[in-house]
């Protein structure tokens, strides 16, 4: 068995179901997706602790709902049951579901009705959000309702004789501020967990997993300096030493001083066989004339690969490819379980591999969200500068140079993006932003340098605040470290005469300006 304890929880589509499983996490069981009519044949292989149902956009009496093996019951352990989750089960044990007097949807005054261990270390009232048309409308004599809500009388109930549960809000999201409570109530009360899902746990087993799956073979893994790649040879090091070997392409579009943070926290900290393959003469000469963004991308991606395969093929005895898949593509891609809510993800990522290049893929990560990730890399002894870096583009500065790439373009934004991370770092916000970096614009502007004028270009600063980067704000970082920011600019880059700050949110801008 992979884990020692594990709470399934059956997706029924709600927009919530990985946060369920972040929580339940983050209270240290492991949790993940499942089906949400997964056979009771195969979740009783799993030894599930628990059961979670989810929410979910549909209606329980609607013809084609989605519906869970009726016969979940049959497990024996304690099953908790959110909105759609709890309606279903509810319905499965006899009671009656009807559509809400008005759909419910915000924040509500929750009011605990019921002393019970699922409830328990709760204030009598607290505020939880609401997302749904359908209620519990009436239970049988063998519920027991534990919380209300000016609305709904069953916001929250227990069965008296079988370990269910059921929430009609949601406990999952941080406009339930004592949600993550509920959840580790229900998991160490009610499930009696013993919570042993912890990083330091989870380095032993993935080891072990990776040696049994390699073997004596050697692994290669592309080496980006991002955290997910960074975090997997530190995971693989660690696993199989010296059968590891990494290859980091150099293809002339890193941000200044990257290649050697690289190689020296790579070579010399970890002590890893480290290819550095120079290829950025081959990049900038394909990418001469070029000023259409996805272009670019097309271009990058393919002499990535192409670049990737030749070092690759100087490697003997190699196998295996190790790539820094995580949970949260998995589930997008489709590939988490089938069926359901399988929206491809259409992401434009360049610098990945395609699957032909025939080699075993390793994905040691599969498993984890990013910050699950960076505990990892924490765990693992990684640096501070890695662990919590920013997220970099495959395509690097080509899609941060507005226009034409060339030599002398890029070392003008090199030196204001320097400059720019230098000031926010020591300002002390660069954990506190998800991403901040320089863009050179493709225009010339008119100044005064002395008693001569000036044309120039313009740096755009972008810095924002974003949890999953699908969405994001610009950043209120303030107007003196800006002032300082653009003054050094200014007067530190040659070519450079004007900053501006971009000010627009995504959507509808993008993070990347290319
Ligand atoms: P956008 O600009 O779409 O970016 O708001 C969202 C996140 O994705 C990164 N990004 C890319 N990453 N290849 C990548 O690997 C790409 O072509 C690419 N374009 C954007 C961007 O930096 C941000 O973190």
């Amino acid at each position: 068995m992979l884990h020692d304890e594990v709470i399934p929880i059956l997706d029924f589509g709600s927009q919530y179901a990985q946060l369920i499983a972040r929580r339940v996490r983050e209270a240290g069981v492991y949790s993940e997706l499942v089906r949400p009519d997964i056979p009771l044949e195969e979740l009783k292989k799993m030894s599930p602790k628990g059961l979670i149902l989810s929410g979910g956009p549909s209606s329980v009496y609607e013809p084609n709902a989605p519906k869970s093996d009726p016969r979940i019951f049959e497990l024996g352990v304690p099953v908790l049951g959110i909105c759609y989750g709890m309606q279903l089960a509810s319905q499965l044990l006899g009671g009656q579901v009807k559509p809400a007097k008005a759909r419910e949807y915000g924040r509500a005054k929750l009011h605990v009705t019921q002393n019970d261990p699922f409830l328990k270390g709760l204030p009598a009232d607290m505020s939880v959000w609401m997302s749904h048309g359908d209620q519990v409308h009436d239970l049988p004599k063998d519920f027991l309702p534990l919380a209300t809500t000016p609305t709904c009388p069953y916001a929250a109930a227990k069965h008296r004789t079988i370990p269910f549960y059921g929430v009609q809000f949601h406990p999952e999201v941080t406009h339930t501020p004592r949600g993550e409570q509920i959840f580790h109530n229900f998991l160490y009360e009610i499930c009696k967990c013993a919570g042993s899902w912890t990083m330091g746990n989870f380095v032993e087993q993935a080891a072990e997993r990776v040696r049994k799956q390699v073997g004596k073979a050697k692994v290669i893994c592309g080496l980006s300096g991002g955290v997910d790649s960074s975090v997997v040879v530190a995971l693989l090091h660690k696993a199989i030493g010296n059968q590891l070997v990494c290859i980091f392409v150099d293809n002339g579009l890193l941000r200044k001083n990257e290649r050697e943070l690289v190689e020296s926290t790579f070579r010399h900290h970890f002590k890893i066989e480290l290819h550095v393959s120079d290829a950025s003469k081959q990049f900038l000469t394909e990418l001469k004339g070029v000023t259409d963004p996805q272009q670019k991308r097309k271009i990058i991606g393919k002499e990535f690969i192409e670049a990737f395969k030749r070092e690759a093929e100087t490697i003997a005895d190699a196998k295996f490819l190790a790539q820094g898949t995580l949970y949260p593509d998995v589930i997008e891609s489709g590939h988490g379980y089938a069926g359901t809510a399988a929206n491809i993800k259409l992401h434009h990522n360049v610098g990945g591999l395609p699957e032909q290049l025939g080699f075993e893929l390793v994905e040691p990560l599969r498993e984890l969200f990013k910050d699950e990730v960076r505990q990892l890399g924490e765990v693992l002894g990684l640096p501070e500068n890695i662990v919590w870096r920013h997220p970099f583009p495959g395509p690097g500065l080509a899609v941060r140079v507005m226009g034409e790439v060339t030599e002398e373009r890029l070392r003008v934004l090199r030196d204001a993006d320097e400059i720019v991370l230098e000031e926010l770092i020591a300002a002390n916000l660069y954990r506190k932003t998800a991403q901040v970096f320089a863009v050179l614009l493709p225009i010339g502007t008119v100044g005064v340098m002395g008693d001569a004028r000036s044309y120039d270009s313009v740096i755009a600063i972008r810095a924002v605040e974003s949890k999953d980067f699908m969405t994001a704000d610009w950043a209120r970082i303030p107007f003196d470290l800006l002032a300082t920011m653009s003054n050094r600019i200014i007067n530190e880059v040659r070519g450079v005469n004007r900053v501006v700050y971009d000010i627009s949110s995504k959507p509808p801008a993008t993070i990347e300006w290319e």
